[in-house]
């Protein structure tokens, strides 16, 4: 990639001099992914990692829920997402009042929050959940019935692992409900042998065909451990060109969606974000605080 080597070399220079750190969801494109980021992984690993950062600064490569999470976990520090409009159809999908109204029209039913949410959702759950852990925290609350936000496939997808009850919101991530079962199936005719994995926020259908399914970080896992000679990865673009640069031995069968909010983080975006230390992600104290007991709680299982 010689366009990108100036500002590979610049970024990592001046993240010295701010004494920053880059966190790279494993959607970043693998300039960002291979290149500047200092730690990456799945929206949990993030959160997590960011929980326990000792820098000063910390850059989300990703969009602007992961950015909230980590400054909610982490609000001594100044984090940065390289491109404010970095959303989520997810998160855009569900507000504060809609738990609101949520609780009012179930009440006494906990109600579980995929991380992809705004701060003012955190704040109004019991507590939140990843695509790699939503089974546990649904069953971790001890109830037979719970509210689950805002991703309807992702809900589909733990209803059919656990005898407790999900009530859905019906958000959708506006990648992986474009995958159809008819086109996987048409992939598994065309390469014999092809592995599918596919990220739970595919439809019901699009899993029930798929040979595995997990959080992007347990999908990376399935490809390196088991090695498969063909793999469709059902999921973001970024993540099979990442993976593929690092495995030998696996053909990896495209296609696959691009998120286009996740496509807003770019190396120059990146570095003039290290320059002028902006855009700094706020969340309100006071929201914060009761966020971070939702993601805490997600947390602390484990
Ligand atoms: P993961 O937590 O599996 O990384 O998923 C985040 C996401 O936004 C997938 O679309
Ligand atoms: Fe949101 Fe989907 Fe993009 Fe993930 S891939 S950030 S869920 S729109």
């Amino acid at each position: 990639w010689p366009f990108h080597a100036p500002y590979v070399k610049a970024i990592n220079d001046i993240k010295k001099t701010r004494n920053a750190v880059i966190l790279a969801h494993n959607y970043q494109t693998p300039e960002i992914y291979h290149c500047v980021s200092d730690y990456i992984g799945d929206s949990l690993q993030l959160a997590k990692l960011a929980a326990k950062s000792d820098a000063e600064v910390i850059v989300q490569g990703g969009v602007y829920f992961m950015a909230e999470t980590s400054k909610i976990l982490n609000p001594e520090k100044t984090v940065l997402i390289p491109d404010a409009e970095a959303g989520c159809s997810l998160a855009a999908s569900i507000t504060a009042a809609d738990i609101r109204a949520l609780r009012r029209k179930y009440p006494g039913v906990p109600v579980v929050a995929y991380v992809n949410t705004s701060a003012e959702v955190k704040a109004e759950v019991d507590i939140c959940c990843t695509s790699s852990n939503a089974v546990k925290v649904v069953e971790s609350l001890g109830v037979d019935r719970v509210i689950m936000v805002p991703d309807r496939f992702l809900a589909q997808n733990v209803a059919a692992q656990t005898k407790v009850k999900i009530i859905a919101w019906n958000g959708a991530c506006e990648v992986h409900e474009l995958f159809t079962a008819d086109e996987i199936l048409g992939f598994k005719a065309d390469h014999p042998g092809l592995k599918v994995i596919a990220h739970p926020e595919c439809p019901r259908e699009v899993v029930e065909v798929s040979d595995f399914s997990g959080s992007t970080a347990a999908m990376i896992d399935y490809v390196r451990t088991k090695k498969p000679a063909r793999v469709l990865l059902v999921t973001e673009c970024s993540m099979a060109d990442n993976i593929a640069a690092e495995t030998t031995g696996t053909q990896f069968v495209r296609p696959c969606n691009f998120c286009p909010h996740m496509k807003r983080i770019t190396l120059p975006k990146i570095l003039d974000a290290l320059l002028d230390i902006r855009e700094e992600v706020l969340v309100d104290p006071a929201v914060a605080a009761r966020a971070r007991q939702s993601v805490q709680r997600m947390i602390d299982l484990g």
